[in-house]
C-alpha cells in the first residue's frame, strides 16, 4: 500500500500525486494544482469540521469509542486518582510528576495566587452588574501590563513563570469577579489552603475567621475542573493558538480563549440546560417537551455533540460527582426532571438514531447550582479549569518549529476594481 493519493484535474487532464501522512494531506500540497495562471487549488472548510491545524501531544479523543485521555491517561483515572494542579502538570510537562515536582509545584502556584492591587482596584471599576465573564478576560488581559517581560515567549523560564501565575492567580480573578458582582468585599487567597478549597473561601467567606468548604465539595469542584482541563483543538484553544500564533505574550492570547469560551456555542450550553429543566418544571410535561424536541420546535440542551457520538465519557464521571455533591446539599428537585428526561430520550428513536446523548452539560450546571454558584459564574469555572490546557496547547505552539502565524485564506465574492464615485454622484 502506497501512502499516497492520486487526483486527475479534469479541467487540465493532468495527474497528481499527494503524500499521506498521519491521515491528511497537506492543503499547501494543493497549490500545485492550478489552470494555467490561476492561483492553485486550496480547501474550502468553514468551521474547520475536517482540518487539522497543528500536530498535538497533549489530548486525544476518539468521539465514536467515547474515550477521552489527557497525554494517555484515561479520563476516569485522572477523575478518580488525581488532583487538578497534578493533572495540570501532567498536560503541561507530558508526565505525572514525581512527589518533589508535584511538591515544587503545588508550592509555586500557592504562592503565586496573590494579584496586583491595581489589579484589584481595576476590577472595581466595573460597573456593579458586569458579567463575571467580562471582568475576567479583561484582568487576564490586564496581567500582561503587570508583566511586560511576558512578551519574551522564546525563553522557556520566562514562559513557565507566566504560566505559573496565570494558573495561581485564574482563581482569584474569578472570585474578586464574583464578589464584585455580589457586592461583596474581595476575599484574598489563604496559602494555607488547597488550590480548589480556597478558590471556594475566596468565593463565600464571609466574616468566618477561616473558611472551611466540605471535603466532599471541594473534591467535587476538582473532578469538575479536571474534566474541563482540555479538549483539544476546541473554539477557545484554536482561539488561544490562534492568537498566539502571532506571538503576542500569553496572557493576550488566554484572554482571546476567555472571549470564545465566553459565547453560548462554548461555554454557556450547561446555563441553557438549567433553563430547560426550570421551563420542564415537572416530570409530567416531560412527554410533551420531548415530542416538541422531536417535532423541531427545539433542542434538548445537554444532549449531543460534535465529536461523541457513543458517549461523552464526561458525563458519566460528572453523574457520580451529582450523587457526592446531593449528599452534602441535598437534592436539587431538577434532577428528577434530568434523570426522566435522560430515561426517555435513551429509549426514544429520535435520539438513539442521531446518537444523542448526555454531554459533560448536561449535569455540571446542576452541580454548580447546588454548590451555590449563580449561572453567570458556570462559564467562569469552566474557564479557571481549562486554563492548564490553554497554557499547554500555548506552549506547545510557540516550539513548534512548523508553525506559522494563522491566517486562513478565504474565497473572495465581492466587486472587484471600480471607480471611486463622488458622494453627490451617488
Ligand atoms: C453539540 C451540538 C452543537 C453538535 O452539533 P452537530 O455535531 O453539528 O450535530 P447536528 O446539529 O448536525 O445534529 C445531528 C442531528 O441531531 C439533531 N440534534 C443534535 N443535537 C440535538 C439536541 N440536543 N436535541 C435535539 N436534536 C438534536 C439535529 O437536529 C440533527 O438532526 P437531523 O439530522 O434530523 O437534522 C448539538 O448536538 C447541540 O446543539 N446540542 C445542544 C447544545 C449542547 O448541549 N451543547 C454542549 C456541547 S458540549
Amino acid at each position: 500500500m502506497t501512502d499516497t493519493l492520486s487526483v486527475r484535474d479534469n479541467r487540465t487532464g493532468r495527474d497528481y500525486e499527494l503524500a499521506i501522512t498521519d491521515g491528511t494531506i497537506r492543503a499547501a500540497d494543493l497549490k500545485q494544482i492550478a489552470v494555467g495562471d490561476e492561483p492553485g487549488l486550496a480547501t474550502y472548510d468553514p468551521g474547520f469540521v475536517n482540518t487539522a491545524s497543528c500536530r498535538s501531544a497533549i489530548t486525544f479523543i476518539d468521539g465514536d469509542a467515547g474515550i477521552l485521555e489527557y497525554r494517555g491517561y484515561p479520563i476516569e483515572q485522572l477523575a478518580e486518582h488525581s488532583t487538578f494542579l497534578e493533572v495540570s502538570y501532567l498536560l503541561l510537562n507530558g508526565e505525572l510528576p514525581s512527589q518533589d515536582q508535584l511538591d515544587s509545584w503545588v508550592h509555586n502556584i500557592t504562592y503565586h495566587t496573590f494579584i496586583h492591587e491595581n489589579l484589584k482596584q481595576f476590577i472595581q471599576g466595573f460597573r456593579y452588574d458586569a458579567h463575571p465573564m467580562g471582568m475576567l478576560m479583561a484582568s487576564v488581559s490586564a496581567l500582561s501590563t503587570f508583566y511586560p517581560t511576558a512578551s519574551n515567549i522564546s525563553d522557556p523560564e520566562n514562559r513557565q513563570l507566566q504560566i505559573t501565575r496565570m494558573i495561581a492567580k485564574m482563581p482569584t480573578l474569578g472570585a474578586f469577579a464574583y464578589r464584585h458582582q455580589q457586592g461583596k468585599p474581595y476575599v484574598y487567597p489563604d496559602n494555607e489552603l488547597s488550590y480548589t478549597a480556597n478558590f471556594l473561601a475566596m468565593l463565600f467567606k464571609m466574616s468566618e475567621p477561616a473558611y472551611k468548604a466540605d471535603e466532599r465539595l471541594i473534591k467535587a469542584l476538582e473532578v469538575l475542573f479536571i474534566l474541563h482541563a482540555d479538549h483539544e483543538q476546541n473554539c477557545s484553544t484554536n482561539a488561544v493558538r490562534s492568537v498566539g500564533s502571532s506571538q503576542v505574550d500569553p496572557y493576550s492570547a488566554v484572554a482571546a480563549g476567555v472571549g470564545a469560551l465566553y459565547g453560548p456555542l462554548h461555554g454557556g450550553a450547561n446555563e441553557a440546560v438549567l433553563a430547560m429543566l426550570r421551563r420542564i418544571r415537572s416530570t409530567d410535561n416531560i412527554p410533551d417537551f420531548i415530542e416538541g424536541v422531536k417535532g423541531g420546535k427545539e433542542k434538548l440542551m445537554g444532549f449531543g455533540h460534535r465529536v461523541y457520538k457513543n458517549h461523552d465519557p464526561r458525563a458519566t464521571i460528572i453523574k457520580k460527582a451529582c450523587d457526592d455533591v446531593f449528599e452534602v446539599t441535598g437534592v436539587n428537585p431538577l434532577l428528577k426532571i434530568a434523570q426522566e428526561l435522560e430515561k426517555i430520550a435513551l429509549e426514544d428513536e429520535y435520539f438513539v438514531k442521531r446518537k444523542l446523548y448526555p454531554n459533560v452539560d448536561f449535569y455540571s450546571g446542576l452541580i454548580y447550582e447546588a454548590l451555590q454558584f449563580p449561572p453567570e459564574m458556570f462559564t467562569v469555572l469552566f474557564a479557571i479549569g481549562r486554563t492548564p490546557g490553554w497554557l499547554a496547547q500555548w506552549s506547545e505552539l510557540v516550539q513548534d518549529k512548523e508553525q506559522k502565524i494563522a491566517r486562513p485564506k478565504q474565497i473572495y465574492t465581492g466587486i472587484r476594481t471600480r471607480d471611486f464615485v463622488p458622494i453627490n454622484e451617488r
